[in-house]
């Protein structure tokens, strides 16, 4: 019997800087894909994952993704008097229950790994969940979903992955593949931003964890990595072979949303994917064609 996973943890500590201006005062994970914050698209996806309580490991001018998650008196009020009683109950559908957000803050943006590394006193002693916000998935089953549907078998380390062209390996934690059942790959190695000719394979991580508490143990080693930086992947490196690790090919189409293009991308697809958007989106984008 898999210990079950109720906590997730996200990072949202760092610079956003491949998309200054907009993020100079403004949090990345606060960039609205069509109508809502990246960072709510993540904790719904923890929500319907059974997800119970929300660990946030922020920054220095992050405050807008608290209130963002906290009651808004004056709104609801608002909403309220004008009989908008619809939007009052979708915000309190969304918002997490009280006593189940904690945030813990990341004093100096040393890298993802030492950004989870910041959260190991609010996780303790049991299996969790990570999801890096910018990287958004739309499909059918949410992403997170995907993977603990597998977790219950497989148990252990688990990340969600996507081939992606070679000579984009430098941008990913990229698997040196064992046992491969086309949708299940056990991990046999992990390199962090190779170059395309070193990269062990085009399989590479995106921002979806499952990982044992053992993984604090090698992150307090606080060694840096590719970039200077405490890569989570370096400490997930050491872990194999002392538990399962796989990587699940999840189905959906993934955006990074860190990228200018890829949230570009997103907004796109994530508004054909509304029924209420789909038309007028449809039509404008057939007049841009027409324009190329
Ligand atoms: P990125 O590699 O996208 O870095 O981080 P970044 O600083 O956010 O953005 P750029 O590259 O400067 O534009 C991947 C994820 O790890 C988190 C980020 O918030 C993002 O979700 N992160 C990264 C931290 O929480 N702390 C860090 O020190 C670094």
């Amino acid at each position: 019997m898999k210990q079950a996973v109720r906590k997730a943890v996200f990072p949202v500590g760092g610079m956003g800087t491949r998309f200054l201006p907009a993020t100079k005062s403004m949090p990345k994970e606060m960039l609205p894909v069509v109508d809502k914050p990246l960072i709510q698209y993540a904790v719904e996806e923890a929500q319907a994952a059974g997800i119970e309580e929300f660990i946030f490991v922020t920054g220095r001018g992050k405050t807008a993704i608290e209130d963002h998650f906290d009651h808004s008196v004056e709104l609801q009020d608002l909403l309220a008097t004008r009989g908008r009683t619809d939007q009052v109950d979708a915000i309190r559908a969304w918002m997490p229950p009280a006593g189940q957000v904690a945030y813990t803050r990341q004093q100096e943006p040393l890298g993802l790994g030492h950004a989870v590394w910041c959260a190991r006193h609010l996780v303790g002693d049991e299996p969790f969940a990570v999801l890096l916000a910018d990287d958004l998935i739309l499909a059918d089953t949410p992403c997170l979903k995907q993977m603990m549907d597998a977790y219950a078998t497989s148990g252990g380390n688990m990340v969600a992955v996507m081939d992606v062209p070679r000579e984009h390996t430098k941008r990913y934690g990229v698997l040196a593949v064992g046992r491969d059942d086309g949708r299940l790959a056990e991990v046999k190695g992990l390199v962090e931003k190779p170059e395309p000719a070193a990269a062990p394979s085009t399989l590479s991580v995106i921002g979806r964890y499952i990982l044992q508490p053992a993984v604090f143990g090698h992150l307090d080693r606080q060694e840096r990595g590719a970039g200077d930086e405490i890569q989570l992947t370096d400490a997930l490196a050491r872990m194999i072979g002392t538990a399962p690790f796989h990587g699940l090919r999840f189905e959906g189409e993934r955006f990074d949303c860190g990228d200018k293009v890829g949230f570009l991308h997103a907004n796109m697809a994530f508004a054909l994917a509304r029924e209420d958007l789909r038309g007028p989106v449809a039509s404008f984008l057939r007049q841009l064609n027409r324009r190329l």
